[in-house]
């Protein structure tokens, strides 16, 4: 009789930051079941909920081959009874009711339809829902006050629900780079973000500028933008936390005009009206969603190492520092609260250093 128990398939190890997760992603078909519902709660304002199913996700991607029945996860950390019983419906049944249910809700569908619009938060979708608002067309009759973002957002609906693709991306770059150094010699451009863990797609670009100051000449391709000026101060007496005006590290949360491929050569300079009323199947250009983060070159480690992601590895490396270490981790410092002073850092491998964790490639990150 073989003790069941003993029947230990896999180990992993709890923390997303103490695991390798590659691209390379055996069961899919489980993770997108777990990311929905993650979603799902992340838009109901369930973040607790949303965060274990992230969690149980990141635990699947990081097995080494597809898992064909639940006795293979025992053991495994983060499969709470609620992620458990999906994966047991799924591997059991070929699907999970619950998923499928909230597929086909009608809340599920307007809540993505409304967020999937640039600026649209989940607390909007939810009121525009309570309103009766359930797709872009009630949206636009509704008479709904929509800001700067919002109008920008809606205006270009269909090109940012496209992926964007490596090639873009390296377009984009060589763009804000020339842009960033005809006005900044010496700022150095980093694409993070997704691209950077070596993803192929992106919902959007994300590049990370370093320089002490913060003038950007992009004005000719920004179709919208908002720039947060976010002030940062070291304190003395505490980890870190936004303070008043010395650093500055701003974010430019932009949607980006990007000339089609044979059309790139060419200068792109202001919107010409005929850009503005442009026919989608006669588009010489297409809108993408770009980020830009500006960061003083004393934050630059931090800031590379917050802003590559994943998300939810992200959230791991702090809750390891936290827990783990007594420290407090940014995307701009590292605090120790045990010593009371702040870890300077010029690389990513030196902030691992500090956690005591093995360094993790980009490519590894993708929990
Ligand atoms: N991020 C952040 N604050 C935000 C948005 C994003 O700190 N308001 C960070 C995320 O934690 C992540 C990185 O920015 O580390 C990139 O986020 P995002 O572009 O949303 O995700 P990607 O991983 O790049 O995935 P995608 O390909 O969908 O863009
Ligand atoms: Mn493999
Ligand atoms: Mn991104
Ligand atoms: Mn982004």
């Amino acid at each position: 009789q073989i003790d069941e128990a003993e029947v230990v398939a896999f180990s992993v190890p709890s923390y997303a930051c103490l695991r390798r997760t590659t691209l390379d992603n055996h069961n899919p078909v489980l993770t997108d079941a777990l990311s929905l519902l993650a979603e799902n709660a992340e838009l109901s304002d369930e973040d607790g909920r949303g965060v274990a199913f992230r969690r149980a996700a990141a635990v699947l991607k990081a097995l080494p081959e597809p898992v064909t029945g639940v006795t293979q996860l025992r053991g495994l950390p983060c499969l709470g009874g609620h992620s458990l019983r999906v994966i047991r419906d799924i591997l059991e049944n070929g699907a999970s009711s619950e998923v499928e249910f909230t597929k086909q809700s009608e809340r599920f569908k307007a809540l993505k339809v409304l967020t999937d619009i640039f600026g649209v938060g989940a607390k909007t979708a939810e009121r525009w829902i309570r309103d009766g608002i359930h797709s872009l067309h009630q949206l636009q009759e509704s008479g709904q006050t929509l800001n700067r973002a919002q109008q920008a957002g809606l205006e270009h609906y269909d090109d940012l629900k496209q992926p964007v693709t490596k090639a873009e991306a390296d377009a984009i770059g060589e763009i804000v780079e020339e842009a960033v150094v005809s006005v900044l010699p010496g700022a150095q451009i980093t694409l993070i973000g997704g691209f950077r863990r070596g993803k192929l797609t992106g919902h959007d670009v994300d590049f990370l500028i370093t320089h002490p100051e913060e003038v950007l000449s992009l004005q000719g391709f920004l179709l919208y933008q908002k720039t947060t000026r976010n002030s940062y101060l070291e304190a003395k007496d505490g980890p870190a936390r936004p303070a008043s005006n010395m650093d500055r590290f701003e974010r430019c949360f932009s949607i980006f005009k990007l000339a089609d491929a044979e059309k790139r050569g060419t200068k792109q300079t202001e919107n010409t009206p005929e850009d503005t009323c442009r026919l989608a199947a006669h588009s010489r250009w297409r809108a993408v969603r770009v980020d830009l983060v500006v960061s003083p070159i004393s934050q630059f480690a931090f800031a590379l190492l917050g802003w590559t992601g994943s998300k939810l590895f992200e959230r791991e490396l702090r809750r390891w520092a936290g827990h783990e270490k007594a420290m407090s981790l940014s995307s701009h410092a590292l605090y120790d609260n045990k010593q009371g002073r702040y870890l300077k850092a010029t690389s990513e491998e030196e902030i691992f250093t500090y956690l005591g964790l093995e360094y993790i490639p980009p490519s590894e990150r993708n929990a």
